[in-house]
């Protein structure tokens, strides 16, 4: 077999078991972003031009197969068959990074002696951290970013039955799939206040609180990034900060605006973060986006700091 497809090579990672991912493209392209744990050989041109000596200086386990990855799952291909005429166990991502872009893992946040349990559900490559919080037999999802099916497999997995659908804020900068998750589950869809979008859904404003049996969720309206941004607080412990407030800065709020825009929305957010800071120091910031491709380790990005270090950066800046 010559192709691996992003889902077997997902799986394997997140089962940990030992393979090599060996990324062929131009160092500027990697720069940008890679697989975690890969590593790199700048062979793309000679590639190109099929020279059959490229790979033969590139040291490699023995013990694991390789599989090798460029930017479209073409050059990749190359590089496999060189390898395998080698003798070594190689294959190709199919679709290349453009199709790892989908992929995804999940890490738990872990939460002592609380009935509620929280999944970070994370696309790996562009870094979107979306949240699937289940309780007895009812979930609710923050910030869907993945393919619908990967929520509702995963509520099916832990007995749950997907019952409201969340966005911090409308994004600018990425692909929400809160609506075809709400429409596939038969979700409530419930968005911030603002005239951005043209489909139904509840509006959810400064104050609500959504309750069950065993989970509170308050909407902290923190305006900034985007004027609707709004931040939800589990059981007065966990805060889901989509773009406002993220463990190593703070959200922007330049985004699709003009100078006096941005201006106004960096003095409400500077207000925003401070108005966080009122909050428990303890407080564990659960964010909507993370700077870096996630790894597959299992744990949750997430930081407690953050709060105080958010306030200060706005002070600052
Ligand atoms: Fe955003």
């Amino acid at each position: 077999m010559m192709t691996i497809d992003v889902e077997t090579l997902r799986t394997w990672l997140e089962e940990g078991r030992p393979v090599t991912v060996l990324d062929v493209r131009p160092a500027a392209e990697r720069e940008e972003w890679a697989i975690p744990g890969s590593i790199h050989v700048d062979a793309y041109d000679a590639l190109q031009a099929r020279d059959p000596g490229v790979l033969a200086h590139v040291d490699l386990p023995e013990d694991r197969p390789i599989v090798t990855v460029c930017a479209a799952g073409r050059t990749s291909l190359i590089a496999a068959e060189l390898l395998q005429a080698r003798g070594i166990r190689a294959s190709s991502l199919e679709g290349g990074m453009k199709a790892w872009s989908l992929a995804w893992n999940v890490a738990e946040v872990p939460l002592a002696g609380d009935a509620v349990r929280v999944l970070q559900v994370r696309r790996t490559g562009k870094g979107c951290l979306s949240y699937l919080l289940g309780a007895k037999d009812e979930a609710m999802v923050i910030d869907a970013s993945l393919d619908p099916q990967v929520y509702l497999d995963l509520a099916s997995q832990y007995g749950w039955q997907i019952s409201r659908v969340l966005d911090t804020h409308i994004h600018a900068d990425h692909l929400s799939r809160s609506r075809q998750l709400a429409e596939r589950s038969g979700a409530l869809l419930l968005l911030p206040d603002q005239q951005c979008v043209s489909f139904p859904f509840t509006t959810i404003r400064d104050c609500d609180t959504i309750e069950t049996s065993t989970l509170q969720l308050a909407a902290l309206h923190t305006p900034g990034h985007t004027m609707e941004s709004t931040c939800y607080l589990l059981n007065n412990h966990l805060l889901f900060t989509g773009d406002t407030l993220f463990p190593t800065g703070i959200g922007r709020p330049d985004l699709e605006a003009d100078e006096q825009q941005a201006r106004a929305r960096a003095s409400a957010l500077y207000h925003s973060l401070h108005k966080l800071l009122a909050l428990p120091s303890d407080t564990l910031v659960l964010a909507g986006h993370t700077s870096e491709p996630v790894p597959f380790d299992g744990l949750p990005e997430s930081d407690m700091t953050a709060l105080e270090a958010g306030a200060n950066r706005c002070a600052i800046s």
